[in-house]
């Protein structure tokens, strides 16, 4: 399997451009199969997540595919199957953004139930509260959600849950509530970038969402939605890991494309670190000056600070001198890579769903296991300052997320490489 290598100690310069995001990609691929026709989607990142949607509408007999760099179309004239096979499902748990849409256009779907993963259990049960407040009778029957309900019915629902607000739960409401009978009502719904993108894309299409981006949504149901032309926002979990790359190694980096607006709650922390963040235009600039000083962070729905940043921010964390406290406010079990980043040098304890940095520390080189996507990053971005060559393995991980990102590490100075491995 292929592997990364990097050779740590060089300081990245220059610029590097953001790609679209992934997270709104997704669920605006799955609000296309609301609409008869053929929807073009501008600025997809060519990533395998987008690669197991596109399995999942040949499986619905739906064909998707990308007719230039970016550029994603989807003829969803026809749709001849109305389930998710486990098989799919298992690889991506976004999958299960079909549900509301195919529910809503066919009046039944058929999706298997995503399991645990690394980062902790992952329940559905605030999707099918959603689904089951707008009338639709959903039925759990051999690892299966059996959704069924031809005469969708407008309603109030509140979707709060333990942990917050659910961004998939909301998403899959909203598309649920664009064609059915009346006026839906969600509170506490989720106001990441990603529900306004897709909110957005379904107005063009005819729908009428308002609310989107504050946690009370109001979609009233229109008969039909047509399909449209739309570009997707840019990736801000992309764009900030490339912030923190650049504060890491002590570079100055020009960001291209990605939305300011979208990393408050990230700027603010790594302001409060000491790294200097400009806005120039188009362009976001980061630079670490002077002294560092530690942050206590909570990992928060949005605005709050991103837990998709937790483990990339940890690594800067984990240099910076003093102690830093992170709480896991999203997902608490989300601490894969400490054992893994301690492996590299950093000296970081577990409480619960508190980790523990004590900075200020030399990290060195030396062979490392990604065991999610974000956990990946982290390993990569440790990897860019740690003395001597890391090798990070299961980088198939990093394939679902960062589009290129060796090619744009690359470009930006670094020593890395993709190494196959049989
Ligand atoms: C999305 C993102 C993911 C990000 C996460 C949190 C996509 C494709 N993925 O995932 O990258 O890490 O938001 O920002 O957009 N929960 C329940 N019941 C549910 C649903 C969720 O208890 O029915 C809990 C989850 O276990 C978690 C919290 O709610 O603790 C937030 O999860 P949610 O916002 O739903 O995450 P996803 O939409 O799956």
């Amino acid at each position: 399997m292929d592997y990364i290598e990097i050779i740590g100690g060089e300081r990245l310069e220059g610029e590097v451009t953001i790609s679209g995001a992934k997270n709104a990609a997704l669920p605006i691929m799955a609000a296309s199969l609301l609409a008869g026709g053929l929807t073009v989607i501008h600025r997809v990142p060519r990533l395998r997540d987008i690669d197991t949607m596109l399995r999942i509408f040949h499986h619905l007999g739906v064909r998707g595919e990308f007719v230039d760099k970016d550029t994603l179309e989807i003829d969803a004239t026809t749709i001849t199957d109305c389930s998710a096979p486990y098989d799919l499902v298992r690889k991506m748990r976004a999958s299960v953004l079909v549900l509301g849409p195919l529910l809503s256009r066919m009046g039944q779907a058929r999706v298997s139930i995503p399991g645990g993963c690394v980062i902790g259990p992952r329940p559905i049960d605030l999707h099918l509260k959603g689904l089951e407040g707008l009338s639709a009778r959903v039925e759990i029957e051999h690892g299966y959600v059996n959704a069924t309900g031809s005469d969708l019915v407008g309603a109030e629902v509140y979707l709060g849950g333990r942990y917050g607000s659910s961004v998939g739960a909301t998403i899959n409401l909203i598309m649920a509530a664009a064609r059915a009978r009346g006026t839906t009502t969600i509170i506490a719904a989720a106001c990441e970038p990603e529900v306004v993108d897709l909110c957005e894309f379904l107005n063009l299409m005819g729908a009428k969402v308002s609310g989107m981006g504050s946690p009370r949504i109001t979609v009233e149901g229109v008969d039909e939605l047509h399909p449209v032309e739309y570009t997707i926002i840019p990736d801000r979990i992309e764009a900030g890991t490339y912030l923190l790359a650049g504060a890491l190694t002590g570079g100055s980096l020009a960001i291209r494309g990605a939305r300011a607006d979208h990393l408050d709650s990230l700027i603010e922390a790594m302001r409060g670190v000491g790294i200097e963040i400009i806005r120039e235009g188009e362009l976001i600039m980061v630079r670490a000056t002077g002294d560092l000083k530690p942050v206590d962070i909570a990992t928060l729905p949005y605005p709050g600070f991103p837990t998709d940043l937790q483990a990339q921010m940890m690594v800067l964390l984990s240099i910076v001198p003093g102690i830093s406290v992170i709480i896991e406010k999203v997902y608490p079990e989300r601490f894969m890579h400490v054992p893994e980043l301690n492996r590299l040098g950093a000296r970081i304890s577990l409480e619960g769903a508190a980790a523990l940095v004590r900075g200020g520390r030399r990290l060195s080189g030396a062979p490392v296991m990604a065991s999610d996507l974000r956990a990946s990053a982290a390993l990569i971005l440790a990897g860019l300052i740690a003395e001597g060559k890391t090798t990070v393995r299961r980088v198939y991980h990093l394939d679902r997320g960062y589009e290129r990102m060796v090619e744009k590490l690359t470009a930006l100075g670094a020593r890395i490489k993709r190494i196959e491995d049989g």
